[in-house]
Parts: structure tokens; sequence; C-alpha cells
């Protein structure tokens, strides 16, 4: 597994940083206009971790980090710094989303139900670079629920190019045909190929969505999204993440995935414990 646990010293560093700004919206403000992270740069211990795990996202996809703990996106937004990357906002001078997952509604990011292996972005013209997600709530049925998988592209595409015709045409499926993606709220359909070199952009629901709109029935896609995902879970490992764990993944070389999740009623049936999360997204890495 690449994972890494912050020791309490380097832990009190960035709670050092982290609990300089009174608010998220403070900590946001000051990542978009310079490095969150600048005081912990004289810290030998800090610097090592920014190595370690650059080495893991660039050689295995992801890394999860553990021994932090949830402060609404502060020390995210510090370890997210790591990626020299610049921070995308998903409204002016918002960066950390929130998602708490619900049995009440179907949207994707915050369903019970299990997920598919996906990147994120997929439709835009230049996904994110990566994606950072801290756990604030552990699922309460933790370890049945809410298993998380990366896979990472290489792994991926060997794993397919190593079994039988149907796993074939899933791996010309990616790296071969050209292909669409939409969803719900896009009035654009992106068009090309999964996998363009060491990268790839790919989401189930968006190909189905594409598929539906533009009348194309697939007959084989349902066959290949399950062969992708039957590959993806042979060459991943399964994790979990409990409050302060922070997974960093790379959105162009890895495919992240989750499990279903549970709920817990206090009072049926607007009160319940589950699973909740901070997530944000990097842009390409500064030059
Ligand atoms: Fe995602």
């Amino acid at each position: 597994m690449p994972e890494v646990l912050i020791d309490r010293s380097l832990k009190a560093a960035i709670d050092g940083v982290a609990g300089t700004f009174a608010t998220v919206d403070d900590a946001e403000t000051l990542a978009l206009q310079s490095d969150i992270a600048a005081p912990l740069r004289a810290h030998p211990q800090w610097l090592m971790l920014c190595r370690t795990l650059s080495s893991f996202i660039d050689d295995r996809g992801y890394v999860v980090v553990r021994g932090l703990e949830p402060d609404e996106g502060r020390s995210l937004l510090v370890l997210a710094s790591v990626l020299k990357a610049t921070f995308d906002t998903y409204k002016p001078g918002k960066i950390v989303k929130h998602f708490r997952m619900s049995p009440w509604t179907t949207e994707l990011s915050h369903t019970t139900r299990a997920g598919d292996f996906h990147t994120d972005g997929n439709i835009s013209t230049t996904p994110p670079f990566a994606t950072a997600m801290q756990c604030e709530h552990e699922d309460p049925g933790a370890p049945e629920y809410a298993e998380q998988r990366v896979v990472f592209l290489p792994d991926l595409l060997e794993r397919l190019g190593s079994l039988d015709r149907i796993d074939t045409d899933a791996l010309c499926f990616l790296t071969e045909e050209e292909v669409a993606m939409t969803h719900e709220r896009a009035a654009a359909v992106w068009r090309g190929r999964l996998v363009q070199g060491d990268t790839i952009r790919y989401h189930p629901h968006s190909l189905r969505m594409a598929d539906m709109r533009l009348g194309l029935a697939r007959p084989n896609l349902e066959s290949i999204i399950a062969s992708i995902h039957r590959a993806a879970l042979d060459a991943s490992t399964p994790f979990h993440t409990g409050p302060g764990d922070t997974v960093l993944v790379s959105n162009r070389t890895a495919l992240h995935y989750r499990g279903a999740c549970s709920v817990r009623f206090v009072r049926f049936p607007a009160e319940f414990e589950s699973r909740s999360l901070y997530v944000l997204h990097m842009k390409d890495p500064v030059v």
C-alpha cells in the first residue's frame, strides 16, 4: 500500500499552519494567492514528506496519508499543496467541497450506492490534475462499507492485456476507439480516446449518458464497463479511511473508487449518521 503515517511532531507543525486560519474561507483565500505551506518549507520532515508523497503519486498514482485530524479542510489544503499544482475552484474563492453520504439522493458524489472506478471532471477540456479527499466521519458500517480503491493506469492496462478476448475488447475501447462522454448537467459532449499516452479519463456514467443522448445504443458497452471494473478490482488493493485520513490521487494516471456506504438512523428519515469527507481538486502543476 502506498501509505504514509504523519508523526506527532510533523502533525503539530501542519496543525500550527492550519490553525492560523480562523475559517476555511481564510485558508482558501491564502491558498489561491500564495503557497499555503510556506511556513513549513524550513521543516526537514515536511520536505521529506513532500518527496515521499510525490514519489508515491508518480510511481503508484496515489497515496494514503494517515495521522491528521479533520479540521474543515484546512489541513487538507496544506497537505494538497505538496502536489505543486494550482488549487481548482468550484465557485469564486471556494476550493474545498464537503460531501455527506445520504440514502435520499442519487447524486454520484454522495449517494450511498457503490460507485464506479472513474476520473473526476472527465468531460472538461482539461480535467483536474489531482483529487484530494479527507475523511471527516467514517462510515458507520465500516469496514464492511465504504471500501476505497485506486487503480494505477499501467496496472489496469497490464491486467486487461493479459486475459481473454472480452478484456482485449475493453483494452481497445480504452486505448484505440474514439468514444463520447457527457453528463446530465452538461450540454457539451466530450469525444476522444480515453487513454492518451500515460493518461486516462473515464467514467461509466458519462459513457452511458453519451450513449443515450446520442442514441448510439452500443451493444457491448455494459460488458466492456464490467470488464474494466473486474480488471480494476484485480489490479487494486482495498483500503479504508478514518477521520483525518487523506487520499491524494492522480486524476490523470489513476481511477478511484468507493464501495457502497451505509447509514445509521438516529431518527428516521431525516436524522442519520453517515460517511462525510472534504474534497478538493488541483489544476495543472505550476511551471
Ligand atoms: Fe471522484
